[in-house]
């Protein structure tokens, strides 16, 4: 039963959703730098998350909160031993498609179909395995992705949950989730999902240190490319850097449990270096730089910081 409160939301959400359909579809829509309330989707990540996460053997009582965006960051996370992970993102989409969507996706189809859901040429069977996850998913969300589909074709186009997302990472995301490594990982990755629980609430990068708790695990990915695409245009890419910098220097302070516990942010291409937090030792903050964009975790190095 979905109550009263959670159906106007999910209508209000769906009104926004065909607008921004209708945006995209007149060439209106916000380019991939915007962040707002409504915005394209990631359908997969575009952070090589296999690879950061090998390191870090994640207890299962830990508390985790991490951007939910494509809902790659909670899935790689859990299969790599979380239980309980908290996320934000700035884009309610991301919560009907990441934890509606993909979650149900992976829960319900077998790693074949799962893989042929974003590689496969043959439309129809594309079409048959989206229908089948909106089919099999939570009330709620069916409700959502049902009615959208329904309204697009009603607007004479060909309708699909896809539609709003940003696509151009389709080739190698299966080597970037740890959880699709092979069908035995997948197999086992679905039985962890189905145990673990993933929370989202609406919120931007700049509400954590009032809106969110303590974790022993913060993983912010690139949302601070926010300040400089978004906060600060108006200062130089360094400025608007240094403002980021501050910010997580806050969010570690108020949101991670334990000095010397994890907290990871990597600011984005076009500052003047990709930075990546990583103040993990014994207390001490660190700041590593990356030298390229993605995946900008290979071959960290440890840089002097600007604390
Ligand atoms: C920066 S994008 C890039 C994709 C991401 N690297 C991944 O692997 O999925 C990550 C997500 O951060 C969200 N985001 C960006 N700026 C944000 C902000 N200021 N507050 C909250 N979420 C934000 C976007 O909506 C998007 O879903």
């Amino acid at each position: 039963m979905i109550t009263e409160q959670r159906k106007k939301i999910i209508i209000n959400d769906l009104n926004e959703a065909i607008k921004l359909f209708q945006r995209i579809k007149n060439d209106d829509g916000p380019g991939s730098a915007e962040y707002c309330d409504y915005h394209p989707f990631y359908e997969n990540t575009n952070e090589h998350l296999a690879h950061l996460l090998r390191p870090i053997t994640i207890p299962s009582d830990s508390k985790i909160l991490t951007v939910l965006a494509s809902g790659d960051q909670p899935f790689n996370f859990i299969n790599n031993g979380a239980t309980y992970v908290d996320t934000f993102d700035i884009n309610k989409l991301t919560e009907y498609y990441a934890l509606g969507f993909k979650r149900t996706a992976l829960l319900s189809l077998s790693y074949e179909q799962y893989l042929s859901l974003f590689f496969s040429n043959d439309n129809e069977e594309a079409e048959q395995l989206e229908n089948y996850v909106i089919e099999s998913m939570p009330e709620d969300y069916k409700c959502f992705w049902k009615e959208y589909k329904y309204v697009i074709k009603n607007l004479g186009y060909k309708a699909s949950a896809f539609d709003l997302s940003i696509d151009d990472i389709r080739d190698d995301y299966y080597i970037k989730n740890n959880y699709l490594l092979n069908e035995k990982v997948y197999k086992e990755f679905q039985q962890k999902l189905l145990n673990a629980k993933i929370n989202f609430t609406h919120a931007n990068v700049t509400d954590l240190s009032t809106k969110f708790s303590q974790y022993n695990l913060v993983y912010l990915s690139n949302v601070m490319d926010y300040y400089k695409t978004v906060l600060y245009t108006d200062v130089s890419p360094q400025e608007a850097l240094l403002k980021a910098v501050e910010l997580t220097k806050e969010i570690y302070a108020k949101n991670v449990l334990n000095p010397g516990e994890l907290m990871f942010s990597f600011f984005g291409t076009g500052y003047a270096n990709e930075v990546f937090i990583d103040p993990t030792v014994e207390g001490e903050k660190r700041m590593y730089y990356a030298p390229y964009t993605y995946p900008s975790h290979r071959g960290l190095k440890k840089g002097k910081g600007l604390w």
